[in-house]
């Protein structure tokens, strides 16, 4: 059990999302759904039905082309530099085109490499209707199956968030059973049955510096967008903080009453933090940061002209930058999103005294990894359209959103700290943890209350700001393009 210190110190910032007992951790919490089996179970979001498990017939020709012509009109209704037209965060459809078009097809990051270390380990990740195993093979290998039987499509595994090990697997149904390669090893009573045709259905799997990336294309077929240059970015700047020799120091799942779109917006923009995030902007410069028209006439982030402290704060950026450079680590306070647009890695200075994102900004852990100093300032990997992470130099946080309907989504936090720390010595959950349940709490409630004004019949896309809120721009532009591509392949 958490020690009576910590439950109490914890208990007013983890309010909304109870916390685990030692004897199941990691296994998860959540805010309303229970926990690692809420994932399992498939809801339609807004009325808790199971009809939304069931898969929809699929439509008409005739339907078809009045969808996609119904989701042109919407895109091409699009005021630019405004917030989205209210069907794009509750209309069933667009939800439904959301998990083809964008969901299905996009870079997921599934989990960490911790969590599927030795071969047979494994755990699974619900996607809308789909299901994924990942899992580590005898070669060492780690890959990402879908979770349905070749024989007539049972789920081969239980759901399961918290890593589990197994020889071979083996369905429920008629013990049809898979080897950790996802082979058929055996199908009895099947005659000669070509076993070599008849293997789970594997999904794209990677891993970089300890993230695990998925995409629910079957493996035969192209992602939409290519690993590679996601790959070349983020290995480099990755590998001191050694993820993949870290552990899980505690992880929570958060149900939040909100469309996906509004929880990723509300984490490409700092508008809000003044006004909600009073531990958060102790710490970071994010505040501060504007986009400013360049000369190329293009919208960088840099810090505010008008920031008072700006001249003693670039000297700062200036100073670190130069040491982590040296050590071949970028640093920089613009937030585009390279390439195909759906991956960034970034690096800035936190404030000067502060060495991690903790609430006094001391250090809460040991060091992990291969990390050369205590201040690594905080490195932060998004990607689109489900993650990111903060990674300072003695731990890390993530979030990880899953789509649960058009007005709840899934996201779980994990704290992560090097193996070797042990806690109670090394760290303690009380000291590293409010600091981002406060600010995860804070915004998943900001999330909520945008869900339910975005739904009044009086809602109308508003403006956004231009200087602090351009990186909302390009993700709309992204999920847009995106989306506009899903409408014209779809068959
Ligand atoms: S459905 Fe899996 S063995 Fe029959
Ligand atoms: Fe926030």
């Amino acid at each position: 059990m958490l020690s009576k210190l910590t439950s109490r110190l914890l208990r007013p910032v983890m309010a909304k999302s109870q916390l685990v007992s030692a004897a199941v951790r990691p296994a998860l919490t959540t805010r309303g759904l229970a926990g690692a089996s809420a994932a399992a179970k498939t809801t339609c979001g807004d009325c808790g039905c199971p009809n939304a498990s069931t898969t929809p017939p699929p439509p008409s020709a005739a339907q078809l082309a009045a969808n996609k012509k119904h989701l042109r009109e919407l895109l091409h209704s699009r005021i630019p530099n405004h917030s989205l037209a209210q069907q794009w965060y509750t209309d069933p459809l667009v939800y439904e085109k959301d998990l083809a078009y964008v969901w299905r097809k996009g870079w997921l990051v599934a989990g960490y490499s911790l969590q599927a270390a030795n071969p047979g380990d494994y755990f699974t990740w619900e996607i809308g209707r789909d299901s994924l195993i990942m899992m580590r093979g005898d070669d060492g290998r780690l890959r990402a199956f879908h979770n349905t039987c070749r024989h007539r499509g049972s789920r081969v595994v239980t759901a399961t968030q918290e890593t589990q090990s197994t020889k071979r697997m083996v369905c429920p149904y008629h013990q049809w059973s898979y080897d950790r390669s996802g082979a058929l090893l055996n199908a009895r009573d099947m005659g000669n049955i070509n076993k070599a045709e008849h293997g789970l259905f594997e999904a794209h799997c990677e891993e970089v510096g300890g993230l695990i990336f998925v995409c629910l294309t079957l493996k035969k077929d192209k992602p939409m967008w290519s690993f590679d240059p996601a790959r070349a970015l983020m290995a480099p700047q990755l590998a001191p903080h050694d993820l993949v020799n870290a552990k899980l120091a505690y992880s929570t799942n958060y149900t939040v009453n909100s469309n996906w779109k509004l929880v990723y917006e509300n984490n490409r923009e700092c508008y809000h933090c003044a006004g909600s995030h009073p531990e958060y902007i102790q710490s970071n410069y994010d505040l501060h940061l504007t986009y400013n028209k360049g000369t190329d006439g293009k919208f960088a982030r840099d810090l505010d002209p008008t920031y008072p402290a700006k001249e003693k704060v670039l000297a700062q950026i200036e100073r670190k930058s130069a040491e982590w450079e040296k050590l071949g680590f970028q640093c920089s306070p613009d937030s585009a999103f390279p390439g195909d647009g759906w991956y960034r890695a970034s690096r800035m200075p936190l404030k000067d005294g502060w060495v991690t994102e903790s609430m006094d900004g001391q250090p809460v852990s040991t060091l992990m990894g291969k990390v050369p100093m205590r201040d690594m300032g905080s490195f932060r990997i998004h990607t689109l359209p489900n993650y990111w992470i903060h990674v300072s130099g003695d731990h890390a946080v993530s979030s990880r959103l899953t789509p649960m309907g058009p007005f709840t989504t899934q996201v779980r936090v994990d704290w992560l700290v090097d193996k070797n720390a042990v806690e109670g010595k090394d760290y303690h959950l009380d000291k590293i943890m409010p600091f981002w349940s406060r600010t995860s709490d804070q915004d998943w409630n900001l999330c909520e209350v945008n869900q339910q004004g975005v739904l009044s019949s009086a809602y109308r896309p508003g403006p956004l700001s231009e200087r602090k809120e351009a990186g909302l721009e390009r993700f709309y532009t992204w999920y847009l393009g995106a989306f506009e591509r899903g409408i014209e392949e779809d068959k």
